[in-house]
């Protein structure tokens, strides 16, 4: 869709079960396809015939908390997109991958691989993860703290960036009559040694066709979006309400801006999780069908989870004290010992506990700061999940 000079971007997040807590409960939905290749294709297909820009996939290290209640079983992202790859042509390819729990060198040469086989459709989403459990499952005690891993994440992608670099362009010569195949002197030792990363040598790929697969970023920290606003092309965000998704675009363009770069070169990949029916009236009866197969277990540990409210002593049809928010805070940086959700009106005191955990969508009523997109701010205060697809300005 065009605007003069300016261009929306649409992605497909595909979120297998659906971005809806009961969605695969719903009888017109297909959890049993989760697993097969056929079903990524077909949705990407469907996206690439709609003009979409690209399909995204989001990854998270560690199996997820309400894994009883949810259809949350995830497949490897490049894996993935290797099969739609071959099940499409011209769709943008979008892999979540994690800095903090990754070598740079293995993810360099993995994108390069699928920049190559999808003809220079790859992109990197580019999260540092921030789960203690993520942790354990890499050999460590605790996530390191985000200050830690957005550094980790710099020295990471100037690594990769170089290793994508570490063949020139067109060093392969392919002279059968010499026999010889590359011309050595056109491959770099990457040779980084920083604090965190350590590569020595050249992958084992030649350049990605691209020269790099696209940079996309996800986090909303202070770190992430200074993080982003030097390396992202593209960001992707949860945002609840529209002056804070303002304050976001202003924030991460104008430190661009600061570091050089022209904003508009930073495209802001707002999530949105649409109901679609042939007319309104359908639309609102799918809307009322998926929140009635919510189950309440389901919310009340997502609200554990995300905003560290613990509702497990109450009864389902007890008010919620306001007490039970006590620690909350509107926090801008993410940090566990600041949980992320205020209740900004009565809701704390008036809503009964079932409420809190099954309602669908997102409430005006609680302020969040950031969320995973399988995870969204509206689990602090509904349970649900977020958003495809997503939409750039
Ligand atoms: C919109 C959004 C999407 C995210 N997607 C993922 C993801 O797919 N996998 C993951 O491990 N972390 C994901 N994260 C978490 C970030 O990697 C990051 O660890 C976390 O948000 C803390 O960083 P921050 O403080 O900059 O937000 C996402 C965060 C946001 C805000």
């Amino acid at each position: 869709m065009t605007n003069g000079s300016r261009q929306l971007h649409l992605n497909l997040f595909i979120l297998a079960s659906g971005h809806h807590e009961a969605a695969w409960r719903h009888p017109a939905s297909t959890p049993e396809r989760m697993f097969e290749p056929e079903f990524y294709g077909d949705l990407a297909r469907t996206a690439e015939a709609a003009a979409f820009d690209a399909v995204f996939l989001a990854d998270i290290p560690k199996l997820d908390d309400n894994i009883a209640f949810n259809a949350a079983g995830l497949l490897d992202p490049l894996v993935t997109l290797a099969t739609i790859a071959m099940a499409t042509e011209r769709i943008g390819l979008i892999a979540t991958a994690w800095t903090t729990y990754t070598h740079p060198w293995a993810l360099a040469r993995s994108l390069a691989s699928l920049d190559h086989l999808s003809r220079g459709r790859a992109a990197w989403n580019i999260v540092t993860t921030d789960s203690a459990a993520a942790a354990r499952n890499f050999g460590l005690d605790a996530n390191p703290d985000t200050a830690t891993r957005y550094q980790r994440a710099e020295e990471y992608v100037d690594a990769v960036l170089r290793l994508w670099d570490s063949w020139a362009d067109d060093p392969i010569q392919l002279d059968r009559t010499t026999g010889r195949y590359v011309d050595p002197s056109r491959i770099h030792q990457p040779g980084v040694r920083t604090k965190h990363v350590q590569v020595a040598g050249a992958l084992t790929t030649p350049q990605p066709p691209q020269g790099y697969p696209v940079l996309v970023q996800a986090g909303s920290s202070n770190h992430g979006r200074a993080f982003a606003a030097t390396y992202a092309e593209a960001i992707f965000t949860a945002q609840q309400h529209i002056e804070d998704a303002q304050a976001f675009y202003t924030d991460v363009k104008t430190q661009a801006t600061a570091f050089g770069r022209r904003p508009e070169h930073l495209k802001i990949l707002p999530g949105l999780s649409p109901i679609i029916g042939g007319t309104e009236e359908e639309a609102l009866r799918l809307q009322t069908e998926l929140n009635e197969l919510t189950v309440p277990a389901f919310g009340l540990i997502q609200l554990k989870d995300f905003a560290y409210v613990d509702l497990d002593h109450l009864d389902l049809d007890e008010r919620v004290p306001e007490e039970a928010f006590a620690g909350a805070g509107n926090v801008t940086d993410n940090n566990k010992a600041a949980p992320r959700c205020t209740p900004t009106s009565s809701v704390a005191r008036s809503r009964p506990c079932a409420s809190c955990c099954t309602s669908w969508p997102a409430r005006a009523d609680t302020r969040c700061s950031r969320a995973r997109p399988s995870r969204s701010p509206t689990t602090c205060s509904t349970g649900s999940r977020t958003e495809p697809p997503t939409a750039s300005t």
